[in-house]
This record gives structure tokens, C-alpha cells and sequence, in this order.
């Protein structure tokens, strides 16, 4: 079995944002996956779907599903990440004041990433785009 779906994310676009994180989590959920594992992908996918939103003009997700992963790839046209490592840390945040009164900000969406995937891999160019590639491990017995 090996499926995947491409949904696209509009830079920007507040009224919007989310929808397709939700959309991956009502698949996940329709396919029969364990909880644990729908909870960990819907937050990464959330996290790096609102990055798109907030600091991308835009964005494409593939969901790739095989046995026992799931399989996220964000990809984006937008600034790029000039330091990853600062980007990762906790607190970091570019947000401006008007994505702060949205709630967003914090600097914890790329540690939450981290936190929930079991593989997170980052690749940015300065001035056009990052990349994030995340996996999801969904047999139970990945001990997690
Ligand atoms: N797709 C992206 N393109 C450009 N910069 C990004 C992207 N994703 C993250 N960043 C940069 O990395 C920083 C940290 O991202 P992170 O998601 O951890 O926090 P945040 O988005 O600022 O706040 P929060 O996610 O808690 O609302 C961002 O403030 C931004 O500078
Ligand atoms: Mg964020």
C-alpha cells in the first residue's frame, strides 16, 4: 500500500489557515491510524502549515503514506531560513506584532515539529524557500 495527495497553501491567507492540516487529520483518522500518531502528525502539520501562512508567499504539502510511516513534505516560495539552528531554538520568533495579536509568535512551532516527528529535516535557500521534511512512525511497537 502507498498513497500520497498534494494540497496547496496560500501565503498569507489567515481566513484559510489550517484547513489542510485538518484535512490530513480527518484522512489519518478515516484510515484507522492510532490516536498517538494522528495527534503528532496534525500538530506538525499545523505548525509548518502556519509557517507557510505566516512567513511564505506559498506552499505545497505531499502526504506520502507506506506501511508504518507517514510521510509530510513542505515546501515553500518565500524568504528561506537564514539560520536554521537559531530558527529551531526555543523562543526564536521573526513574527510581527500583527501575527503576536493572532497568538502566533511564540517561537515554538519548528521545537514542536521536532518534539512530535520522528525525523524532522530542514533545508532552506535564502530568498526562495525552505523545505521540511517530516516523518511520522506508526507502528505502535516504535516504542513511542
Ligand atoms: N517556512 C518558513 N519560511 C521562512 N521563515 C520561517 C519559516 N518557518 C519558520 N521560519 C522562521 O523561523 C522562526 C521560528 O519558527 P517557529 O515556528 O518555531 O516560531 P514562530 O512561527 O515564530 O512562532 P509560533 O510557531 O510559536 O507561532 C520564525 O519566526 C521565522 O523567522
Ligand atoms: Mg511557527
Amino acid at each position: 500500500m502507498s498513497f500520497t495527495r498534494e494540497f496547496e497553501i496560500v501565503g498569507g491567507d489567515f481566513a484559510s489557515a489550517g484547513r489542510v492540516s485538518t484535512e490530513i487529520k480527518a484522512m489519518l483518522r478515516g484510515i484507522g491510524y492510532p490516536p498517538d500518531v494522528i495527534r503528532r502528525t496534525a500538530i506538525a502539520s499545523y505548525e509548518a502549515e502556519m509557517n507557510t501562512v505566516m512567513y511564505a508567499r506559498r506552499g505545497s504539502v505531499r502526504l506520502g503514506l507506506e506501511p508504518g510511516v507517514i510521510h509530510l513534505v513542505f515546501a515553500d516560495e518565500g524568504p528561506g531560513i537564514p539560520d536554521i539552528g537559531l530558527a529551531m531554538q526555543e523562543g526564536f520568533s521573526t513574527a510581527t506584532d500583527e501575527m503576536r495579536e493572532r497568538g502566533f509568535g511564540a517561537g515554538m512551532g519548528l521545537p514542536n515539529i521536532q518534539r512530535n516527528a520522528d525525523r524532522l529535516e530542514i533545508t532552506s535557500e535564502v530568498g526562495r524557500g525552505t523545505r521540511l521534511d517530516i516523518t511520522v512512525l506508526t507502528d505502535e511497537e516504535a516504542g513511542r
